[in-house]
């Protein structure tokens, strides 16, 4: 199957650091793909050069067989490619519906996009909080707004950095059962997770990242027992 999302050779450096170093990977269509590795392994500088906010310095993404490289992050985002942000921000003022609707003012006028952002929140449980300052919602529900903002564009694909970081497990079931039910209408998903119950039960494949390299790809069962994975988290072996 022709892929949805091609990264080719992506590098970004910051002065001497190369945060994101020559990484390639494919997603399918309909797949969740997971992205994992230690803090500062480039995780969400990867999804800021995939989603036009931050210019690659070489390399290439493309995406629903199109060159996306170096596109603004709207014009992205009209290309049917949504992104969540790990530190959620979020504009004074605004209730959940506004910040919903303002999502959905990228393909809709304003009496259509606030239908739809009423849609949103209904389809993912949030309507009783649409009245709600954002800084009022528990974590769950904040990381829930943050899936509402993405679905709201109207993507065929979502990059989610963290949705489940600092969720208790059982917290964590509410947007786990939304992705997988996201994914069976057609979405693609590619998420940054460090959560591991969640990689393994949600991810078709796993990615993995250190020091902005890729160094395996593979199915949830073949990472837990690769070398180069159990490296970059623990450090090498060292025999006694
Ligand atoms: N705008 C920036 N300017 C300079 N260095 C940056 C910038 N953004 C990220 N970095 C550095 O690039 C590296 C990768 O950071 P990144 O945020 O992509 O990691 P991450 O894998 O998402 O980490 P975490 O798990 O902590 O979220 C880190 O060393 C970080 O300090
Ligand atoms: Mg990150």
């Amino acid at each position: 199957m022709t892929p949805i999302l091609s990264v080719r050779d992506l590098s970004k450096r910051f002065g001497g650091l190369a945060a994101v170093d020559s990484v390639s990977f494919d997603v399918a269509p309909g797949e969740i793909l997971a992205v994992i590795g230690p803090n500062g392994a480039g995780k969400t500088t990867l999804f800021s050069l995939i989603s036009g906010f931050i210019r690659p310095d070489s390399g290439s993404v493309r995406f629903a067989d199109q060159d996306i490289t170096g596109l603004s992050p709207p014009e992205i985002a009209e290309h049917g490619l949504a992104r969540s942000f790990q530190l959620v921000q979020v504009f004074s003022g605004m209730t959940v519906l506004d910040a919903v609707t303002a999502a959905a003012l990228l393909r809709l006028k304003l009496n259509a996009a606030i239908a739809r952002a009423g849609e949103v929140l209904e389809q993912i449980g949030l309507s009783s909080r649409a009245d709600a300052l954002p800084n009022a919602l528990s974590m769950q529900d904040r990381k829930l707004l943050e899936i509402a903002k993405c679905i709201a564009t109207g993507p065929k694909l979502i990059l989610l950095d963290e949705v489940m970081s600092g969720l208790t497990l059982a917290e964590a079931q509410v947007p786990l059962a939304l992705i997988r039910r996201l994914r069976d209408s057609g979405l693609t998903f590619v998420m940054v997770e460090h959560v591991m119950p969640v990689v393994m039960s949600l991810a078709d494949r796993v990615l993995v990242l250190n020091f902005g390299q890729k160094v395996a790809e593979d199915t949830p069962q073949g990472i837990v027992t690769n070398q180069a994975v159990r490296d970059a988290y623990f450090g090498e072996a060292v025999d006694a």
